[in-house]
């Protein structure tokens, strides 16, 4: 058992800490933000995520605590995990701003403390950021060589809806790090979770998160291109990708043709991982596609609505505001951009989601909300299906006329249009 600080209590930070002490690890998480430190101490998830709520029952007070007092925290730990915030700029680069902080004020602790420490990045930053932004700055500010204190890169691979599933049984755990020392370290810190342990450097540690991400936005742009061709020539995509699925060397996973990705990682990661290539001088060719075919598949549904009839006034029920099933997030969530659409179509929208209506209220105060799926139905014309939330694949959608961007239904109804099947 080991004495862990967690600073930064957002999605990676939060789970990290609670998964770290479901794993018997004593934790504290650190935020500057003293709303979340009360919350979390009052076993309140600030987010929502399956399974959190009981996990936090379990591990609130006995094994995991928060608070806003970092210094503190890295004097009493062993280790420190780095998960604040890597927003993205205009211009797609990855904002180190939060990590910098952070670095520094763990630094200044260390600088006082006696005993082996190691500091470790969880957030996703760019190749070479541990080494060139986080290391001098620990060093500048410590008085410490890299050796006195430990280093190491180790990125999340977490998915929003099953990140304390994916984060206590991983595919694998990356761990970039330099010295021994260190690496009996993290052995320690993930001795009890059975998944392989993958040992590197630092910036390969970085490249292989930003390069994971990348090849699974890619397998949905494609899968998209290639069914955006399938509608044309009435072909059903997903018997399609289950076909090609069956390759071992393809595999299923990732081939659900739809309306593209959102969330907090992929768009942020593919965009900052082109940047840094613009950067280096690299033609990004193919990551500039999978961001342009992401970007434009909101308009092939629309424009496949628009084919079938029209929008001016018409009563258009959207269903699905998250950027997938399962989150209340809607960080780039594709329904965005149809709803600023319709809006421009003229359409008189009623929206619904299971979780994620207050935080779509923030962006889109201007349009009408639901209570149910169904309500959403009875008083709609047109349906309009954004989201794979388990809960509309059974719905009855009567004679509506439904146009379905995620296909999800068990059942198809009578006035139903697939976006690619
Ligand atoms: C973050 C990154 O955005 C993502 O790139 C990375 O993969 C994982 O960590 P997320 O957990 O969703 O993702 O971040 P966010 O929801 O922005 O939470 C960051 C937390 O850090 C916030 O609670 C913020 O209050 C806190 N923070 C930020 C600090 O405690 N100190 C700081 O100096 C800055
Ligand atoms: C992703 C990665 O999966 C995770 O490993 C990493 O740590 C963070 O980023 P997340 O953003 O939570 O996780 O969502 P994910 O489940 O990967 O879905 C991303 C987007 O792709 C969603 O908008 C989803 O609807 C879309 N998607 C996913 C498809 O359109 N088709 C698919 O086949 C799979």
């Amino acid at each position: 058992m080991l004495k862990i600080s967690v600073i930064g209590t957002g999605y990676v930070g939060l789970i990290t800490g609670v998964g770290f002490a479901l794993k018997g690890h004593e934790v504290v998480c650190i935020d500057n933000n003293k709303e979340k430190v009360e919350m979390i101490n009052n076993k309140q998830p600030p987010i929502f995520e399956e399974g959190l709520q009981e996990a936090m029952n379990k591990v609130v007070l006995s094994k995991l605590s928060a608070s806003s007092d970092l210094r503190k925290a890295v004097l009493d730990s062993d280790v420190s995990f780095i998960c604040v915030g890597t927003p993205c700029s205009e211009e797609g680069k990855c904002d180190l701003t939060a990590v910098e902080s952070v670095s520094k004020e763990i630094a200044f602790a260390l600088k006082e403390k006696k005993a082996f420490h190691v500091v470790v990045v969880k957030s996703t930053v760019v190749p070479s950021t541990t080494e060139k932004v986080v290391l001098p700055l620990l060093e500048g500010n410590s008085g410490k060589k890299l050796g006195e204190f430990g280093l190491c890169m180790n990125p999340e691979t977490l998915r929003e809806g099953f990140a304390l599933q994916d984060f206590l049984n991983p595919d694998r755990v990356i761990l970039g790090l330099k010295h021994d020392e260190t690496k009996k370290v993290m052995e320690k810190v993930y001795e009890n979770f059975s998944s392989p342990k993958f040992f590197c450097g630092f910036s390969e540690a970085e490249m292989i998160k930003y390069a994971s991400n990348s090849l699974l936005a890619t397998k949905i742009s494609f899968i998209n291109e290639v069914g955006n061709i399938c509608k044309k020539l009435g072909i059903d995509t997903y018997t399609v990708s289950k076909g090609v699925g069956l390759d071992k060397r393809i595999s299923p996973f990732f081939l659900n043709a739809g309306l593209g990705f959102g969330g907090s990682c992929f768009p942020k990661d593919v965009s900052a991982l082109i940047s840094k290539g613009k950067e280096l001088g690299v033609k990004t060719l193919l990551l500039d596609s999978v961001m342009e075919v992401n970007e434009l598949q909101p308009k092939v549904f629309l424009d496949l609505i628009k084919s079938k009839t029209e929008l001016k006034g018409k009563k258009v029920g959207v269903l699905g505001l998250a950027f997938k099933g399962g989150t209340d997030d809607i960080r780039e969530s594709r329904s965005i951009p149809v709803i600023k659409m319709l809006l421009d179509e003229q359409a008189v929208i009623l929206a619904h989601d299971p979780k994620a209506e207050e935080n779509m209220k923030k962006e889109f105060p201007e349009i009408s909300y639901a209570d149910s799926a169904q309500q959403t139905i009875d008083s709609s014309e047109i349906i309009l299906i954004l989201t794979d939330w388990n809960e509309f694949s059974s719905l009855d959608f009567k004679d509506k006329l439904v146009f379905d961007a995620r296909n999800i239904l068990k059942n198809k109804p009578v006035n139903y249009e697939g976006l690619s099947w």
